[in-house]
């Protein structure tokens, strides 16, 4: 009686493999997303693992025998955040803030807006923001002020990328990846209207990418 059960059970599933094999052959014929190919690499990946690991290298020393906070912008520096703590050799935590700057898809109009706030006290730490680009300027001194308010032990700002020709306060960042000149980037986290985050490389923005 089971056997029986079970033979029936096998041809009918066995009927139906030929549609299977439809869906599986008709699934490869859909095109999948690719990623844009259109679009010029600025950094690669490769020098941008060489200029996380040096940065990493920087810190550890700079904050040797103490205990660190790297707060990442996000969303822009996840991806630089996850790869710099990796190359700190330190005991070290993570928390994470975002804001929201007003503005075009590629211009900041200089207003910017908290919209997560960090987690972790800061009182009396070592504290790092980490963020994707330096550009006008706006964003950091929004932040640096919202957490020197924290009153932090020492306050430092990581950038990976600077354009220090786009500057409009008068603000550095402590450690930086590359300079680069005035260029719309994406990749490694950056992103154009949310998109383009996930590319590997740092790529010059361009505007029929993807479509
Ligand atoms: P700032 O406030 O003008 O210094 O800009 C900081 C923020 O603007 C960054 O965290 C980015 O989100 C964004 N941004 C500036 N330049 C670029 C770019 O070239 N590509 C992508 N995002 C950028
Ligand atoms: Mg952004």
């Amino acid at each position: 009686m089971f056997e029986l059960k079970a033979k029936n059970q096998w041809l009918k599933a066995k009927s139906q493999l030929p549609l299977l094999f439809a869906i599986c052959s008709l699934c490869e014929r859909i095109p999948f997303p690719e990623m844009p190919t259109n679009m010029n690499k600025l950094i690669t990946r490769e020098q941008i693992a060489e200029s996380v690991a040096r940065i990493g290298q920087e810190i550890t020393r700079d904050y040797a025998g103490q205990t660190v906070i790297l707060v990442g912008v996000l969303k822009g520096a996840c991806l630089f955040l996850s790869d710099l703590a990796r190359q700190i050799e330190l005991d070290a935590t993570f928390d994470f803030i975002a804001v929201r700057s007003y503005g075009t898809k590629k211009e900041s109009a200089g207003e910017v807006q908290l919209i997560k706030d960090v987690t972790t006290p800061l009182e009396d730490k070592n504290v790092i923001l980490v963020e994707d680009i330096l550009d006008t300027g706006f964003t950091y001194t929004f932040l640096r002020k919202l957490l020197l308010a924290r009153k932090p032990r020492t306050l430092k700002f990581a950038a990976l990328l600077d354009k220090p020709s786009r500057r409009q306060m008068p603000v550095e960042a402590d450690y930086v990846g590359f300079k680069i000149p005035d260029e719309f980037v994406v990749g490694y986290g950056l992103d154009y209207a949310e998109r383009f985050r996930n590319l590997p490389d740092i790529c010059v923005f361009s505007e029929d990418a993807g479509k």
